[in-house]
């Protein structure tokens, strides 16, 4: 963390807002005025300009039993009619919703009109099946139209749906089908990634499979399969359904009725500090408003013109906010892709914008890091002038990866938004405002328009600029989780009895205020990594180590990695008999695919170090921090709390 504060503080490059962008931008500084003046009137207006009510609210703000919100609580409306039907309605059914490009070149362009009739379509086949309000829906699907139909069709019938990453395993996808009482599994076959078709459905069979023991009751009735990786299934007569064969088919005609603005619209699991991956609840109305909101001011959308492109995948927040709800609630023109950056070329992303002509581009640092680690020659090779508007969220931004950025993607002039926000906010929180505010390369810079943040010390005092502390949310938006699926105590404990006095949202990020006052991200301050822009638990995967027979003691901890921000690094205790049969490198080979295939590729060690012991203070706990000084090549901190001082020097020897 030292090294980025004495970074920022030598950071003095400053780019103002270029004329032409300026003169046509949807943001205006009058913004943060009117929200100033009164923050429920701002936020009640943005609901009203941006989205249907079939019943207005006459209510804003519900804030009498915190840390339970309630926005626009009396207004009813439809998510799906605001993301699709009304545009069709409004004469714009010939536009284009998304334009779809397959990882293996194969395309596809689908209207509004088009995705409206299938999700209608869908609508009903999901009636049929016995899905109504409030029930659950498992998403578990790759980067195709038809995922993207399925979370509106899931919402647009009042059920809630549970989108989880195709890149988790079966283990992770039945942890989050039990917690959520799944009624419906909507996946495909398999999808493309990496040139090869990943496999689905067998991932579902198996989360489906062999449950005596786990305690979970089976709640999955059926199991809605799209065909696309063409790949060999099993087949369970009775509850699988190719979509195939009933969507096509449904009938078209389904009318939107309209729920309550706090109806549940999604649970998203995000990793916590503990084992046990938490179902964050978002609700209607105040989350698609602050969906529309940021996404037209933050990435400037003009829908009859823009192509715009978020990079990320449905299984995470930003797929949700930024693909699926708040451009088609804006009506955008987007691009979807279903692969891998680097497949079949290192030019695959530049080869699309290219080909699509796309305006706004929203993607993570890492993916930034890797194009830079590449080099210039490969994106030079594309015609990348469309672009005049650049995205980053996931993760802070370094100045380099954000001036590359800007110079070799952006064409030198395209400003950046460095967006910082969480799978808890529901949408952006921290943002520049393009063509409105002066950017810097590195800091996420200020709250936006009807946000209200701070950085507070331990106390939840403000620490002022040129100061360091906890970033903290200091009053209710729109977009704000509701809960935990199940679970409010946990909901409580984890972002508001810090600072219960105050009232304050703890957001787990530690920043900085420079001396304008503006917002550097510092990282994460708990047990929680962030690998790629995508979080990580260190005890979710301690605890997938330990489940191997292998292992008597594990630790993790989140070292700083040059293209994906952190790596996951394991420190790990074998037990006597297994040492003695098998090569130290053997075992942490088979250790690092045992995490990946337990949570996913992504929890994937880098490295794993086998160690005779692990430090721990009196207490017992592990002291996390001297293993990160160890993992990240630095000398060894202040061990003068550990039980055993010797025990640092055992284990950077043994490192080595
Ligand atoms: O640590 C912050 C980091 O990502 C965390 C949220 O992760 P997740 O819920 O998976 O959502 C990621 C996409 C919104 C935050 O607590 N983070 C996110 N955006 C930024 C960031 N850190 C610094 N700068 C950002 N722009």
């Amino acid at each position: 963390m030292s090294s980025q504060i004495d970074h920022l503080l030598d950071e003095t490059r400053r780019f103002a807002p270029p004329a032409e962008f300026a003169a046509d931008a949807v943001a205006t500084a009058e913004l943060y005025e009117e929200a100033q003046a009164d923050r429920e009137a701002f936020w009640a207006d943005q609901a009203r300009r941006l989205l249907h009510w079939h019943t207005p609210f006459t209510e804003v703000l519900d804030w009498t039993t915190p840390p339970f919100a309630k926005w626009f609580a009396d207004g009813e409306l439809n998510i799906a009619y605001n993301c699709l039907d009304r545009h069709v309605e409004g004469g714009h059914g010939d536009r284009i919703a998304l334009l779809w490009e397959g990882e293996q070149g194969d395309d596809r362009r689908v209207t509004y009109a088009e995705l409206t009739d299938e999700v209608k379509r869908l609508a009903n086949v999901l009636t049929d099946l016995g899905v109504g309000e409030g029930d659950r829906v498992a998403i578990y699907m790759p980067m195709i139209p038809e995922a993207i139909a399925a979370m509106l069709a899931v919402v647009r019938i009042g059920a809630i749906h549970s989108v989880v990453f195709g890149g988790f395993s079966a283990d992770s996808l039945r942890f989050r089908i039990d917690d959520a009482g799944a009624k419906v599994v909507i996946t495909a076959d398999g999808g493309y990634r990496k040139g090869k078709v990943s496999p689905l459905k067998p991932a579902v069979d198996l989360a489906l499979a062999d449950r005596n023991g786990s305690g979970a009751q089976e709640t999955v009735e059926k199991v809605l399969v799209v065909k696309r990786g063409g790949n060999d299934v099993e087949w369970t007569h009775g509850r699988d359904i190719w979509w195939h064969d009933v969507v096509p088919q449904a009938s078209s005609v389904h009318e939107a009725q309209a729920f309550g603005a706090e109806n549940p619209l999604f649970i998203l699991y995000t990793s916590g500090t503990t084992g046990k991956p938490k179902g964050i609840l978002h609700t209607s109305g105040g989350y698609l408003t602050q969906a529309a909101f940021t996404n037209q001011v933050v990435h400037d959308i003009h829908p009859a013109s823009d192509v715009y492109w978020c990079t990320a995948d449905i299984g995470w927040i930003t797929g949700h906010t930024y693909v699926t709800y708040g451009p088609l609630a804006n009506g955008a023109t987007q691009v979807i892709y279903e692969g891998t950056p680097d497949t079949p070329h290192p030019g695959r992303w530049w080869e699309i914008v290219q080909k699509y002509g796309v305006t706004v581009l929203y993607t993570a640092p890492t993916a930034i890091r890797s194009f830079m680690k590449i080099g210039r020659s490969v994106p030079k090779q594309f015609d990348l002038s469309s672009l005049r508007l650049l995205g980053s969220v996931g993760e802070p931004i370094n100045p380099e990866a954000w001036m590359w950025y800007r110079k070799i993607i952006g064409g030198k002039t395209a400003p950046i938004v460095d967006t910082w926000w969480q799978t808890e906010t529901g949408a952006i929180m921290i943002s520049a405002l393009p063509g409105v505010t002066e950017t810097k390369p590195g800091s996420a810079q200020v709250p936006l328009p009807g946000i209200s943040v701070d950085v507070v010390d331990e106390d939840g005092q403000h620490v002022g600029n040129g100061n360091g502390g906890l970033l903290v949310v200091t009053e209710p938006w729109p977009s704000m989780l509701r809960g935990i699926w199940g679970d409010p105590e946990r909901f409580k404990e984890t972002y508001w009895d810090k600072f219960a006095s105050q009232g304050y949202y703890f957001a787990g990020d530690g920043a900085r205020l420079d001396d304008d006052g503006d917002v550097w991200l510092l990282g994460r301050v708990d047990d929680v990594m962030n690998v790629s822009g995508h979080r990580l638990s260190t005890t979710e995967i301690e605890s997938s180590l330990v489940g191997n027979e292998a292992v008597a003691e594990a630790a993790v901890v989140g070292a700083s990695d040059e293209t994906t921000g952190q790596a996951v690094v394991a420190f790990v205790i074998i037990k006597e008999s297994y040492l003695k049969e098998h090569s130290a490198e053997g075992l942490a080979q088979g250790l690092r695919s045992w995490v990946g295939e337990q949570i996913g590729p992504i929890a994937r060690p880098r490295d794993v170090y086998i160690v005779g012991e692990l430090p721990k203070t009196r207490s017992g706990k592990i002291m996390r921090r001297l293993l990160r000084d160890v993992a990240e090549g630095r000398e060894v901190g202040d061990t003068t709390t550990l039980a055993d001082t010797a025990v640092m020097s055992v284990i950077s020897a043994q490192v080595k």
